[in-house]
């Protein structure tokens, strides 16, 4: 250990302090995130009110969390560094369908509901109808795979940011695929929304002139047995902000037409009346083996 602090050996020194930590993994990452802390205060030479401001907006940012409030994923959402986390551990994907990020709005109960059904309980907005199948990478078909599928309201706010206006479980359905693989539900087209703004990541985005907006979007979570749980969404294409997500989440290969149709016959297969749109997107999960 140094006995002489300075600018210079000061990273060595914290770095050696970690030397007998007993699990390797835990003395790498806080070796390295010491490391890259320094260096970032070597090069920017923070005054010491900026990193009181600093401190400030984390200690911010940890008061605005509750159960349902997370700012500290919301930070990590805005910095990319969710996408990139994601992105890192699903690299493998083999044809697989590619993941994004899960965001803050996730409920790990989401109302079990029969294929066909609608999630949407409000009835504004367009009717649209979200298809696929559900299938390995070989293409065989996962019966029985379980889908969590949740989006906000076409007012841009999801259930649990709206207690009293929005049903809770609005925009919320868990469906189980059937003997082929297939789902379908109901639902309204999504809109593009903001993320929420009146805490200290709203400050930062004003800061930086960044706007908060994400292009309209569903999320999924997909389970089925011997595969790697898949956790991501489709995008409605064309949607503004497509090209701007406020979290860095889209990928291309996530994008999907939402197809309007105004065929009678097709939207009373659906239990629907009148003009819809039409979203097909086929799911496809990574066998756990290939991990
Ligand atoms: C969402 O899509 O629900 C979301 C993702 C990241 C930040 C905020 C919201
Ligand atoms: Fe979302």
């Amino acid at each position: 250990m140094a006995t002489d602090f300075t600018e210079e050996t000061a990273a060595d020194a914290v770095v050696e302090s970690f030397a007998k930590t007993a699990d390797p993994r835990l003395r790498e990452l806080l070796s390295s995130l010491v490391r890259h802390l320094h260096a970032f205060v070597r090069e920017t030479e923070p005054t010491l009110a900026e990193w009181e401001r600093a401190i400030e907006f984390l200690t911010a940012t940890g008061q605005k969390c509750d159960d349902e409030r997370q700012e500290f994923i919301l930070l990590s959402d805005v910095l990319g560094i969710s996408m990139l986390v994601e992105t890192i551990n699903n690299r493998k994907t083999g044809g697989a369908t590619e993941s994004t990020v899960l965001g803050p709005f996730h409920m790990t109960e989401s109302p079990p509901r029969e294929l066909g059904d609608s999630i949407d309980s409000v009835g504004t907005g367009t009717p649209c109808v979200v298809r696929g199948r559900v299938l390995s990478t070989d293409g065989t078909p996962l019966p029985g795979a379980v889908l969590d599928v949740w989006q906000a309201s076409d007012q841009g706010f999801y259930d649990v940011q709206q207690p009293g206006v929005q049903p809770r479980g609005n925009g919320r359905g868990l469906f189980t695929a059937d003997k082929d693989g297939a789902f379908w539900f109901r639902t309204i087209v999504p809109s593009h929304y903001p993320i929420p703004t009146d805490g200290p990541v709203g400050r930062l985005l004003l800061a930086t002139l960044r706007h908060p907006y994400r292009p309209a979007h569903i999320h999924f979570i997909v389970t089925a047995p011997g595969h790697r749980a898949l956790t991501t969404h489709i995008f409605v294409a064309g949607s503004r902000y497509i090209e701007s997500d406020a979290v860095f989440a889209v990928k291309k290969s996530l994008i999907r037409e939402f197809t309007p149709v105004d065929d009678p016959a097709e939207a009373a297969r659906y239990g629907l009346t009148g003009s819809f749109c039409l979203a097909n997107s086929d799911i496809i999960l990574q066998p756990s083996a290939e991990d």
